[in-house]
């Protein structure tokens, strides 16, 4: 249970879904972690449950001078910073390229990507001097393309590429930059899209049927994976994308 002992961690989006169920598993592996979301009330429930020596901030990571201003309160907090997990996201709009808004596109591209360039821009300076770890939250559309989701394919495509680049510029200061790339996952996101859907019951089945491994998870698969990834046990792994979607991307698809 000591996997990530004493390691701070600058967690984004831990309040909700897969970043919900980080926080539980880094927490009980020894992590003390600054928990970066959006909804206050869910930041401090998740805060309360933990128990003490974690801390709770309202930020937006879309929000430069937000971000700047929360990293450096944490830091200060704890004195260093060891890894930052890069998980807040948002899927939205379920739209094809032309139909989405020039609006929708740069909350997209702001929130998946340009967050992930704040966390780095500020927090850098504390992860090369603690040989650090960044874990960014991908998804296997990055590779493969979702239907009605252009965009939000293309910041997660955004994100596997900053992934690699960043663990080739970052190597040398021994800090390693990795993602997990889930395919679905029941979270309060994937509950509110499938709640949508005009056929509700046989989206689930869709969704259980994608993972060879027979079902659609909840978030403490992701959240296993990426203890591994952010522990010593994977001090030689760094510019992996780890798929953790039960074979979703493997062979032909059935009907
Ligand atoms: N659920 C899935 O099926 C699935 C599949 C693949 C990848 N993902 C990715 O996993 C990550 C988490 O998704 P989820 O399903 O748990 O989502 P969720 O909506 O259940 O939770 C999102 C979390 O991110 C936070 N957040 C959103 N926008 C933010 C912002 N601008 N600044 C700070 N925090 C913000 C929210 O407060 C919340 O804590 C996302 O990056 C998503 O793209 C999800």
């Amino acid at each position: 249970m000591d996997q990530l002992k004493d390691k701070i961690i600058f967690l984004t989006g831990g309040s909700e879904g897969i970043g919900y169920e980080c926080a539980k598993a880094y927490s009980s592996e020894g992590a003390k972690l600054i928990i970066a979301a959006l909804n206050e009330e869910q930041i401090q429930k998740v805060i309360d449950e933990l128990g003490p020596g974690h801390l709770g901030i309202l930020c937006d990571v879309s929000k430069e001078s937000e971000v700047s201003v929360e990293i450096e309160k944490s830091i200060k907090a704890y004195g260093r910073l060891d890894a930052i997990h890069n998980n807040a996201g948002i899927a939205r709009p379920a739209k094809a390229l032309h139909e989405t808004t020039s609006a929708e596109w740069d909350t997209l591209m702001d929130t998946n990507l340009k967050g992930i360039y704040h966390t780095i821009k500020f927090g850098f300076e504390a992860l090369k001097k603690s040989r650090g770890s960044v874990l960014n939250t991908s998804s296997l559309v990055g590779e493969i393309g979702q239907e009605m989701h252009a965009a939000y394919s293309a910041t997660k495509g955004g994100m596997d590429a900053l992934t690699k680049s960043m663990a080739l510029d970052y190597a040398k200061y021994h800090i390693r930059v990795n993602a997990v790339a889930p395919a679905g996952v029941w979270t309060p996101m994937l509950r509110k899209w499938n709640a949508e859907q005009p056929d509700e019951k046989n989206m689930e089945d869709y969704l259980n049927a994608i993972h060879p491994l027979g079902y659609c998870p909840g978030g403490d698969v992701v959240a296993d994976a990426c203890v591994f990834l952010l522990s010593d046990k994977a001090r030689f792994i760094t510019g992996c994308i780890m798929p953790v979607s039960g074979g979703a991307e493997l062979g032909y698809r059935k009907l």
